[in-house]
């Protein structure tokens, strides 16, 4: 049994709008171990990026705790990375000086600096590009960038929210087979929030899904099939349409609150 690294413990998070109290989060437990690829899914507004944020130490839950190995989160930590959609690259640096910029707070010397990133690099099979700029690369390049960025600083949880997002389809299938290498070699615990649910299926230890506001764990669908995955997998299949019923019921509760307040 591995240990539990993350404990996400009875965290409700609310935010006072100009409409209303809106309910981000209710009441969210769960433990993840370590080591554990765990997706999130669930309509937009349910609160996937609060949750992250709240885990990264980015905001105080409003109920509850975060704990890590039996410590509470007070704020964020270099153990808890945040990749999120757009990456959040810096266009003026190379590739190598994006990845290597992190590591300069960590006061280690130029040469140990410049030997993690092109490690990192290799993983994300960026190596020929350490000097382009950002502009010169793909969506799906600069996305990979953004993971060596984090993953360079060695967390041991990565928080990813949708990175793929704004992929074209056949990019976002490369990049979600990488993370899968990434993630056997790498063995991070990964929160990984996406609105694909035969993405989740496909990568996930378990998959999470949520409830619109109050977001709270509507169900946990533990997947017990062995990695790598065929994606063709009958069993997956079934779990898929399982899930994307369930989450068509919360998206249209989340249309019609939407129209309602409209
Ligand atoms: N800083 C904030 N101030 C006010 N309201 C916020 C803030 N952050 C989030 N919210 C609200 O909280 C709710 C949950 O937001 P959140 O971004 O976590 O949802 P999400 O599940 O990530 O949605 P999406 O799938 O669209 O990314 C939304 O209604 C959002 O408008
Ligand atoms: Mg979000």
């Amino acid at each position: 049994m591995t240990a539990i690294e993350l404990q996400i413990d009875r965290v409700s998070k609310a935010f006072r709008t100009g409409r209303g109290q809106i309910g981000a989060l209710q009441d969210i437990s769960l433990e993840v171990a370590e080591g554990e690829l765990v997706c999130l899914v669930g309509p937009s507004g349910c609160g996937k990026s609060t949750l992250l944020s709240v885990v990264a130490g980015l905001e105080p839950p409003d109920a509850g705790q975060v704990i890590l190995d039996g410590q509470p989160v007070q704020g964020p930590g270099p153990e808890r990375i945040l990749i999120f959609q757009d990456g959040g690259l810096f266009p003026w640096l190379t590739v190598l000086e994006n990845v290597t910029f992190g590591l300069r707070e960590r006061g280690l010397p130029l040469e140990e600096r410049r030997q993690r990133a092109m490690e990192v690099l290799r993983l994300v099979h960026l190596e020929r590009f350490k000097d382009a700029y950002i502009h010169e690369l793909s969506g799906g390049m600069r996305q990979r960038v953004a993971i060596a960025r984090g993953l360079v600083l060695s967390p041991r949880i990565l928080l990813m929210d949708e990175p793929f997002a704004a992929l074209d389809t056949q990019t976002r299938d490369l990049l979600v087979e990488e993370l899968r290498g990434l993630h056997e070699e790498l063995k991070n615990t990964i929160l990984f929030v996406t609105h694909h649910v035969r993405e989740a299926v496909y990568l996930a230890d378990r998959v999470v899904l949520f409830t619109f506001q109050p977001g709270r764990i509507k169900h946990i669908y533990p997947l017990e099939v062995p990695r790598p995955r065929d994606p063709d997998d009958p069993s997956l299949e079934a779990l898929v349409r399982e899930i994307v019923e369930a989450l068509h019921v919360e998206v249209e509760r989340a249309l019609n609150e939407e129209y309602r307040r409209a």
